[in-house]
This record gives structure tokens, sequence and C-alpha cells, in this order.
């Protein structure tokens, strides 16, 4: 572990008050850098073998009638994060999909946040693109054989990617969707239950970093949607921890058991209504469930975020 990084473990009120700070100077911030600079095709992706094995950055090698699942990593992330590869590794051993891991750090790492935000709709329109050609190659007979997951800003750009592919995406995953300029931004600019026939939205960090408000068509709550049993009240952890839960639901469709709440202030105080039936928080849950759920995870040893926001 850096230096870094074990400062931030060791300084969660620290780091609570430079978030705090970041996230009001992020709401009201204008866009800074000049991005026509940079290299448009600075978005790859990145295929992997069932050995997770990195196969093709660009010109995809993609083959058999499989179904696709495409992961995109939030700011200052990149699918070398470590938790974000053993997520990717996750879901090649456990699924029977193609998985390509989305890399667009060229634009997370270069620029301010705020930037990034800005930039998204290019960002999605590289995306969309890219899913255009995979049909029209034949990769993926329609877009009922995708699904899109997404982490943080990721989340929301496969939100806003969906919307511009008019919600035929089979499935969207939103992972502890950034709220930091999200909070009222126009419903088509951000992930919502528009994005695909079926959105699922998992919040473990509502405070500052990710969305509290429900936006999906089914949205569970971890915790209360604050402080992870595994983090303490590391907010950084907080809103990482949720690609740690994904990759648990995979190796086991049972760690998640999800308790109806009728309210977000529900959701948020962890009274559950027991009158409900549960259900298990995976990947393959019904397209048909709706509401609002609870979930309390155990703590857990996970790898630590060590390199995330700190490249
Ligand atoms: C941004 O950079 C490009 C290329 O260097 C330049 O042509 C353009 O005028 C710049 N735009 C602004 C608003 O500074
Ligand atoms: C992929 O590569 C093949 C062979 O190099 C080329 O013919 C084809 O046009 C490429 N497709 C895309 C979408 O880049
Ligand atoms: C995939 O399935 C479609 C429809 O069933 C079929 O036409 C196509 O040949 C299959 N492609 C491959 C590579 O197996
Ligand atoms: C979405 O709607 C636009 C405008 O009607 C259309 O051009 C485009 O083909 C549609 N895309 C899909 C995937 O349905
Ligand atoms: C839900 O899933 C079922 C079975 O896979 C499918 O037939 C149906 O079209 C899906 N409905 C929606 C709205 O996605």
């Amino acid at each position: 572990m850096t230096g870094a990084a074990r400062m931030i473990q060791m300084l969660p009120l620290c780091v609570l008050l430079v978030l705090q700070f970041l996230s009001d100077r992020l709401t009201t911030a204008e866009p800074a850098t000049n991005t026509t600079v940079l290299d448009v095709t600075a978005v790859e992706y990145n295929f992997f073998d069932h050995n997770y094995h990195l196969m093709d950055k660009n010109n995809l090698t993609i083959s058999g009638n499989k179904s696709l699942i495409v992961f995109v990593h939030g700011f200052r992330s990149s699918p070398r994060t470590g938790v974000v590869a053993d997520l990717g590794k996750s879901l090649v051993q456990y699924t029977d999909s193609n998985v390509v891991l989305v890399d667009w750090s060229k634009w997370t790492q270069k620029l301010d946040y705020v930037d990034v935000v800005f930039r998204l709709p290019t960002v999605a329109t590289y995306l969309v693109d890219w899913l255009y050609s995979l049909r029209d190659r034949g990769i993926v007979q329609s877009f009922d054989d995708v699904t899109l997951i997404g982490h943080s800003l990721g989340a929301q750009l496969i939100g806003y990617t969906g919307h511009r592919l008019n919600g035929t995406i089979k499935r969207v995953i939103a992972l502890d969707p950034a709220q930091p300029n999200f909070k009222d931004s126009q419903k088509n600019e951000r992930v919502d239950v528009n994005s695909a026939q079926f959105v699922m939205v998992l919040h473990t960090s509502t405070m500052f970093l990710g969305l509290r408000e429900p936006v999906g068509h089914v949205d569970f709550y971890f915790n209360g949607g604050q402080i992870q049993p595994s983090c303490n009240s590391d907010t950084v952890c907080g809103h990482v921890v949720v690609l740690n839960y994904l990759a648990d639901s995979l190796k086991n469709s049972n760690e998640f058991k999800a308790y109806r709440c009728q309210t977000l202030s529900d959701c948020e105080k962890k009274i559950v209504d027991n009158k409900e039936p549960t259900i298990n928080m995976d990947i393959y849950m019904p397209n048909s469930t709706r509401g609002l759920y609870s979930i309390i995870p155990c703590k857990k040893n996970f790898r630590m975020y060590s390199r995330f926001f700190l490249h």
C-alpha cells in the first residue's frame, strides 16, 4: 500500500472534509480545460477471454453468440485499478458472457471532474457508435443481448448512453452513480429508468459521492446507503466497495438478501417490510423486480482502493 493510501485510511474525518469541499466546489465550478486537444480516439474496449487474458483493445475479436457485458469505470479509475480488475475477473469467471472493460481513463485521469462531466456527451457518442458497430457486425444480434455496468461517473455515462439508444439495452446496472453535478441534472443526461429495459441501482455512499435518490426500476440501499461495515466512516472506500459487492454477488448469488423498504427514508433507517418476500441481489434478478430494498452487508476484509483517486 502506498503512503498516501495509508494516510487516507488513517484520516477518515479529514477525507470527509476534503470531500465535502470537493463536492461543494464540484457542483458550482465551470469546465475549465480545453478538451479539444485530447486524442479523440481515447476510448479503448478491452476484451478478455475466459482466462482473463486481454485479447483486444480496439477492433474486437469477440466471437460466438454470447450475451455481452460491458463495464465502464469511474473518475480517476481504469481497468487496471485493483478493484476494477477484480470485478472484471469475476465477470469473466462467473458469467457465460463476453466481457469488455471500457477504458476511458485518458479522460478521467487527465481532466478535472467537472470537465469530464462536461464531456460525457462526447464519450457517450463513442460508446453508442461502438455498440452500433458491434450490432452491424453481428457480434451482438441486438441490444437485447447487452448489459451495461458502470461505476460512479461511469454509471452516469452508461445511463446517458442508454438514453441515446432509446432504452433498448437489456439491462443497466448502476454502481453508486456519481452525485456531484448530477443531483439536479436533467434526466436524459444521467441514469434513470429510461436508460434500459431494466435498470438496477446499488447505493453505497449517499452522503457526498453517490446519488441518494432512487433512479432505477429497483434500488438497493446497502447499510442504509452509508458507512459500509467494511469501510467504517471512510467515504471513498464506501463509494468503491460497491465493486467488491457486485463481485461477491457473482460468486454467491445468496450473498445479499434484500428486504423491501417502502420509502427512501425507511431504507436509510433500515426499516423494512417483513410481510414482503425477500429477494437476492444479483445481476440476473428478474426484470420485473420493482421498488426499494435494504441490504445489510457483512464486514469483510476487501482489497483496498489504494490506487483509486491517487493516480
Ligand atoms: C481549444 O484548442 C483548440 C486546439 O488547440 C483551439 O483551436 C481552440 O480555439 C481552443 N478553444 C478554446 C475555447 O480555447
Ligand atoms: C477490424 O480489422 C479488420 C482486419 O484488420 C478490418 O478489415 C476491419 O475494418 C476492422 N474493423 C473495425 C471496426 O475497425
Ligand atoms: C448466431 O445466431 C444467429 C441466429 O441464431 C445465426 O444466424 C448466426 O449464424 C450465429 N452466429 C454464430 C457466429 O454462431
Ligand atoms: C433511437 O431513435 C433515433 C431517433 O428516432 C433513431 O435514429 C435510432 O435508430 C434509434 N436507435 C435505436 C437503437 O433504437
Ligand atoms: C423480461 O424478461 C423476459 C424473460 O427474459 C422477457 O421475455 C421480457 O421481454 C423482458 N421484459 C422487459 C421489459 O425487459
